[in-house]
């Protein structure tokens, strides 16, 4: 191939113009490629602002059908819910995830029957039902336990199953529970119930304003989450997460946290035929914000410009809090 040089090869000509730019542009962002992740509390007609993450609340069940029909009418596709479990309700188990009537059973339940057409992703995981915030179950030393825990996020899977949730995200890292949730739901006559892993998932200290959200977590102490998350430093295990993921029966897989792992998405979308997505993270929305909130950054650019990275990087879709934000300037 002879290339072409300078003066013939003028890259600044397609830059010259909008109209020209707008021609040869390789990616585009539109409210189909979002998830949006809501937090619901207890109580009724209660929005409960989370200081840590600006612009985004907790919502009690019914405002929770508002914020739906709001994200379906933007063309939003789907919507990740994640509770507020009452302290009260916390034990060392995490039973109150396999409650059908737990404040996401209801939720999913509360927004089928008002907005049926939008999608619900639901985690599983126990982090916000243990009284340790661990997503999986303790052994006597205070080790997470792989295989108990894996029977319990089966039967969370259930409990999310049966109350309409269309999309599994097993967030927990737990080895082997995404075959143990494929046959559960196979063998349960839930054979359309997708699963999106949470396939390669870093102990990040980005998750810190999401923990505040679920009041789960900040405390861990030890290791924190590092014996089952991925450790930060590592991509060809990431590769290795997704494949035995896939293996296991997932339809989707997701790469968590976004902006700092956007290498980690380009690996495995060159490598495997599955839709990708990125979770842009709670510290990346709060890191954003404050920079916003202090002036140094411009919010709207920021917002669009991050966005638009994870399509480059070849990302299927996005989770973001700034989903609505984001999808309403698309519309204007
Ligand atoms: C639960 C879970 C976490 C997030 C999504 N699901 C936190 C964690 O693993 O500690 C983080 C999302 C965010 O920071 O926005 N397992």
């Amino acid at each position: 191939m002879t290339e072409s040089h300078f003066p013939y090869l003028r890259l600044r000509r397609t830059r010259s113009a909008g109209f020209i730019r707008n021609m040869v542009q390789e990616n585009t962002l539109s409210a189909a490629d979002f998830i949006w992740p809501l937090f619901v509390c207890d109580g009724s007609n209660k929005t409960d602002p989370i200081a840590s993450m600006p612009g985004v609340s907790r919502h009690s069940i019914d405002q929770i059908v508002v914020q739906a029909k709001m994200a379906h009418q933007l063309g939003i596709p789907a919507i990740a819910l994640f509770p507020k479990t009452p302290d009260s309700l916390k034990t060392a188990d995490g039973r109150e995830a396999v409650n059908d009537k737990n404040l996401v059973c209801e939720a999913v339940r509360a927004v089928k029957a008002a907005c049926p057409d939008i999608g619900i992703v639901c985690d599983v995981a126990l982090d916000p039902y243990t009284d340790h915030g661990h997503d999986g179950v303790l052994g006597d030393k205070g080790e997470i336990l792989n295989d108990a825990s894996v029977e319990i996020l089966v039967e969370q899977a259930r409990t999310l199953a049966d109350a309409g949730c269309d999309i599994i995200a097993p967030s927990d890292m737990m080895d082997g529970r995404v075959l143990a949730i494929r046959d559960m739901l196979e063998a349960s006559g839930y054979e359309n119930v997708m699963i999106m892993s949470y396939a390669a998932k870093y102990a990040s200290a980005f998750y810190g304003p999401f923990r505040d959200a679920v009041g789960a977590g900040r405390k861990l102490g030890g290791d924190g989450k590092k014996t089952y998350q991925m450790d930060p430093a590592n991509s060809d295990e990431a590769l290795r997460e997704v494949g035995a993921d896939i293996a296991e029966g997932a339809d989707m897989v997701m790469v968590k946290p976004g902006m700092p792992y956007l290498d980690i998405i380009r690996r495995v979308t060159d490598s495997f035929n599955i839709p990708c997505f990125a979770y842009q993270v709670s510290g990346e929305y709060a890191m954003l914000n404050a920079a916003a909130e202090k002036g140094w950054l411009d919010r709207e650019a920021v917002m669009h410009e991050s966005l638009l990275a994870f399509k480059r990087a070849g990302a299927a879709g996005i989770l973001t809090y700034f989903a609505a934000e984001m999808a309403e300037k698309l519309a204007r």
